[in-house]
């Protein structure tokens, strides 16, 4: 029988229950999930699957999957999953702790790869064979096609690459969001490609529902349950003075006439100080804005629901209890004002660099001359993965990188000689930005570069010994490009991890 969330009559006769369809996965299997920052992923087919898993191990069989997504997900599909050791490999961007865990004990191969990749990595065939795509949606209409839930993710393009599908349809994500969604479906394989035709943040190219070939549909689960609700630090004085940092630096490029006063379209990255960010240009008394982002955090629905920014572009809902209720209440206002797509557009590099995106993103520790690591702790442990960072970082207007000056109680300086790892290189860096100050980079050469980040970013602890390795390097290297002491540059990580303070 059909109903309002599925009317398909065909589909709604594959109905069953999550351990059914989770029996249709193999071990082996490529699966495609959704899920994006802990929105819109199927939340029963996958905890099914585990118990499958679980119980394949008891009798001593190997069972695992190679597990691709959106982006994080939720303990219900990457923490069941890798608590029962069911994945072999992974990608993209995770945030479970779990799952965590256990990449970084060598127990899961991760590939971290930018967000706005994934999808055309699919299709040039680089990921292999799809063999199930399992993928959460708000419903089903009488012709097939279907109503994307909170996150659009990488659904269009698991939809069309695998060869079975499973659809979770989730009563719980409300009707309202049918309308909000942009799906493009004019992408094509180099040779082919052709201009996106998208020049402003708002704008709808393709169509709201994502299609599917009904006869690959195998399963269809009923779901009702919310998304994972994570709850976001209030911005607290460190973070209040990031973002004032970054709201003088965005006057003083008004008053230079590099900036309109309505900015261009802002991306605001993921974590509590990027969302604190937002909270600071709201208080900077801007209006008129727009947004070319990934996620919307609270801070960035807080801005848009006041209409200080107009209208945003995201693949994702990311939002805390708090922010789903004002979310559902309003829900007719942000769907005029707030587009979702597939991520290969929200982060697509063309439309990045064409609408001239104001990227801010938070950072795990930048060094001297402005290199970036947003991935790693001591360059070895992972802690979520690249994101979308890199789409907006390399091709925005400005790249503004965001931390706390220290981390840990004051152990760790987020400011270093040299990174550990790099993410972002000195090439794709503009700004950054801890409460301490803001270093503009644009336009100077490494020495410069390392004296306005020693100058305006490090915390007064970690200043002298800065400035001291900078003195030496530079006297010891005799005029080279980027002066370094070869010996020295990593250790204030060994230092940490040996001692617990990066401080001698
Ligand atoms: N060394 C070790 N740990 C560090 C660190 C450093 N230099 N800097 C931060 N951390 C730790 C913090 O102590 C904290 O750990 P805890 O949770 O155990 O307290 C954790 O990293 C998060 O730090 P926080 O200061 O709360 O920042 P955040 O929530 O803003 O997150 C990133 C910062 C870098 C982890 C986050 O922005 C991220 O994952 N970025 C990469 C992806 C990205 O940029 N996506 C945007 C796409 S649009």
């Amino acid at each position: 029988m059909t109903d309002a969330r599925i009317a398909h009559p065909a589909l709604a006769a594959r109905r069953m229950p999550a351990d059914e369809a989770a029996a249709l996965i193999a071990p082996g299997m490529t699966v495609g999930m959704s899920g994006f920052t802990g929105a819109g992923y199927p939340k029963a087919v996958p905890q099914a699957l585990a118990q499958r898993i679980l119980a394949a191990h008891g009798r001593g069989e190997a069972f695992g999957l190679r597990i691709l997504t959106g982006a994080s997900t939720a303990p219900e599909l990457d923490g069941a999953l890798a608590k029962v050791g069911g994945i072999d490999f992974r990608l993209p961007y995770q945030s479970d702790p779990e799952l965590r865990a256990r990449i970084n004990a060598g127990l899961i191969e991760y590939m971290d790869i930018h967000l706005g990749q994934v999808a055309q990595y699919a299709w040039f065939g680089f990921l292999g064979r799809i063999d199930v795509a399992v993928i959460e949606v708000a419903g089903i209409l009488p012709d097939g096609r279907l109503v994307p839930s909170t996150s659009v993710g990488n659904n269009k393009t698991w939809l069309d690459l695998a060869d079975k599908v499973v659809l979770e349809v989730n009563r719980r994500q409300p009707p309202g969001l049918d309308g909000m969604h942009d799906i493009y479906y004019g992408t094509a394989l180099p040779p082919e490609r052709k201009p996106i035709p998208l020049l402003h943040p708002g704008d709808r190219i393709g169509e709201p529902y994502l299609k599917v070939d009904p006869a690959k549909v195998v399963a269809v689960v009923e779901t009702d349950g919310p998304d994972r609700l994570g709850r976001f630090a209030p911005p607290d004085e460190t973070s209040r003075r990031i973002a004032g940092h970054l709201v003088e630096f965005f006057r003083h490029e008004i008053r230079a006439g590099r900036l309109h006063e309505h900015l261009l379209p802002l991306q605001s990255g993921v974590g509590n100080i990027a969302n604190a960010v937002l909270a600071g240009l709201r208080e900077g008394g801007f209006g008129g804005l727009t947004a070319f982002t990934e996620v919307i955090q609270d801070g960035m629905l807080d801005l848009i629901g006041e209409g200080i920014i107009q209208t945003a572009s995201a693949t994702a809902l990311s939002l805390s209890p708090e922010g789903v209720e004002r979310f559902v209440r309003d829900i007719d206002t942000y769907r005029k004002r707030i587009v979702l797509r597939p991520q290969e557009i929200s982060n697509h590099a063309e439309l990045v660099r064409r609408l001239g995106c104001i990227a801010m993103n938070g950072m795990v520790e930048a060094d001297l001359y402005g290199n970036v690591n947003s991935t790693h702790v001591a360059g070895t442990s992972i802690i979520n993965g690249i994101g979308g960072s890199g789409d907006f970082a390399r091709n925005g207007f400005l790249s503004c990188f965001v931390t706390p000056s220290t981390a840990k109680g004051g152990a760790i300086s987020t400011i270093v000689p040299m990174v550990s790892h790099v993410d972002h290189t000195e090439h794709d860096v503009a700004v950054l930005v801890t409460e301490q100050g803001l270093a503009d980079l644009r336009g100077l050469s490494p020495k410069q570069r390392a004296r306005q980040v020693i100058a305006h970013c490090a915390h007064p602890d970690y200043r002298p010994l800065l400035q001291d390795y900078f003195d030496r390097a530079l006297r010891d290297s005799r005029g080279k490009h980027t002066p370094h002491l070869l010996n020295e540059a990593l250790s204030w990580h060994q230092r940490y991890l040996d001692t617990g303070s990066m401080k001698p």
